[in-house]
């Protein structure tokens, strides 16, 4: 016999078995289910405070909704995919239990108001477990800092060496951009924390509620203040996917350096064995897998980002069934976001620096000469007569492939008659850091004030 859906009193004919498959959402809301139950139990406890419903209905849907909590934990709920969603689902086997009273839970409520409250709900949540995760891999990023606050390294420009920076800058670069995404989630959280429920279907409802009350007891810090756009929006969903794009953009741009950086060819670092794997067919390779798949997985975020503000573009108000389709780019981002920051938090303690390769790719690119020339200007020579001297100090040393501070002081004094002794201190890679003693800059001390105030943030 064909089931008789919740709203099929009005149809003539059932629906074909492929369209109830492809309109039913059942097999991935499902996820939402304790969110589902969470925000009915809040909407009876309103209901029976404004006098709709009876201490007895009350009481039945308790107990209902705890058994079926309990069926659910223990995996032994039947889900139906012709009963279409998780919301009709669940409401189906309250009443199956309880009867008159769950049949009753959905007055002055709609779908619509109750799927938009579970994703807040839900989303809430996930944001509630992956701030810290970002605190996780920022404290990886900060102890490996501190181990290398004074190590050398190449800053580049364009790929190419342009001045020694340490280690640990350029690990705290990356501190930083963790540290908004934390603050991005964070502001996020704040709008997707109100409450749609109360909206019904789109334009409120006849019933006394208070929707106060509901938000109170969901832990909302406000209510959606329209009808009309708290059944329709997602954008704190794609507000949260574009604060997850931008994780995993961060988190691409140094997976691309790991990887850069691993390569046999630069050898400044090594990636511990449990994060690589080798090749079917070069016994040699250790290959960075775990950078690249998450370099990979980057476009899969942005991707959802794309969806979701494409599948908001052009919806009149206010429910469409299009929303439906915000579940699986939502959740996959969630799932993807934190598998990748779990993991990034990890290989980060499993990083092998190389001092000594940093120290000679800083040797071989010529990093000290705008040390050189800010040195001239300190003498009195304007900025872009130095420039012009150091470029031709930099020619003659390349020709003779050396290093500026090999180049002796009567040579470099053919350049310029203020280069003096005292000229070395500031060609050498720790002279150039040394200098760069300000907030933001590179030098040890900086490096290290940076990590302590990251720590203390951290708490
Ligand atoms: N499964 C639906 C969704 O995810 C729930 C709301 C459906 N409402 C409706 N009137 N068809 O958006």
């Amino acid at each position: 016999m064909q089931e008789q859906h919740a709203w099929s009193g009005r149809f003539s004919e059932p629906v074909s078995e492929l369209v109830k498959k492809y309109t039913a959402s059942v097999n991935f809301d499902l996820r939402l289910a304790e969110f589902d139950i969470e925000g009915s139990l809040a909407h009876a406890t309103m209901l029976h405070k404004a006098g709709v419903l009876s201490d007895a209905d009350l009481a039945a849907i308790r107990r209902g909704m705890a058994d079926i909590l309990s069926e659910i934990r223990a995996g032994e709920f039947d889900w139906r995919v012709d009963l279409e969603d998780v919301h009709m689902n669940i409401e189906r086997r309250l009443t199956d239990k309880i009867g008159d009273a769950g049949k009753r839970l959905h007055t002055g409520r709609s779908r619509n108001d109750q799927v938009a409250t579970d994703i807040r709900l839900w989303l809430r949540a996930q944001i509630d477990a992956i701030v810290p995760l970002i605190g996780e891999l920022k404290t990886s990023l900060l102890d490996l800092a501190d181990e290398h606050a004074d190590t050398v390294m190449p800053g580049f420009t364009h790929l190419q060496v342009a001045q020694p920076v340490t280690f640990g800058h350029h690990m705290l670069a990356y501190v930083e951009m963790l540290s908004r995404d934390a603050e991005r989630m964070g502001d996020c959280r704040r709008r997707v924390n109100r409450l749609p429920l109360g909206a019904a279907a789109l334009a409120g409802t006849t019933f006394p509620i208070d929707r106060h009350y509901t938000a109170e007891l969901l832990g909302f810090d406000d209510v959606c203040h329209n009808s009309l756009d708290a059944v329709s929006d997602r954008d704190f969903a794609i507000e949260f996917t574009a604060a997850a794009s931008l994780v995993m953009v961060h988190l691409s741009r140094l997976s691309e350096e790991l990887i850069l950086w691993m390569s046999p060819r630069v050898g400044f670092i090594d990636i511990a064995d449990r994060f690589c794997t080798g090749s079917s067919i070069m016994p040699q390779k250790k290959n960075p897998d775990v950078p690249e798949l998450v370099r990979g997985k980057s476009g899969r975020v942005v991707g959802h980002l794309m969806a979701l503000i494409t599948l908001m573009k052009a919806q009149p108000l206010a429910y469409n069934k299009d929303n439906q389709e915000d579940k699986e780019p939502l959740f996959d981002t969630v799932d993807t976001l934190i598998d990748t920051l779990r993991i990034y938090a990890d290989m980060m303690r499993g990083i092998t620096v190389k001092p000594e390769a940093m120290r000679a790719a800083v040797l071989q690119g010529f990093a000290t000469a705008t040390d050189l020339a800010d040195y001239l200007v300190k003498k009195g020579l304007p900025f872009r007569d130095s420039h012009e001297v150091v470029a031709l100090a930099v020619r003659h040393a390349e020709g003779q492939g050396v290093d500026l501070a090999d180049l002796s002081l009567s040579v470099l004094q053919g350049f310029s008659a203020l280069i003096a002794e005292d000229v070395y201190v500031v060609l050498t890679p720790e002279g150039s850091l040394a200098q760069r003693d300000h907030v933001g800059g590179t030098a040890p001390a900086q490096v290290r004030a940076a990590i302590a105030r990251h720590r203390q943030l951290l708490g």
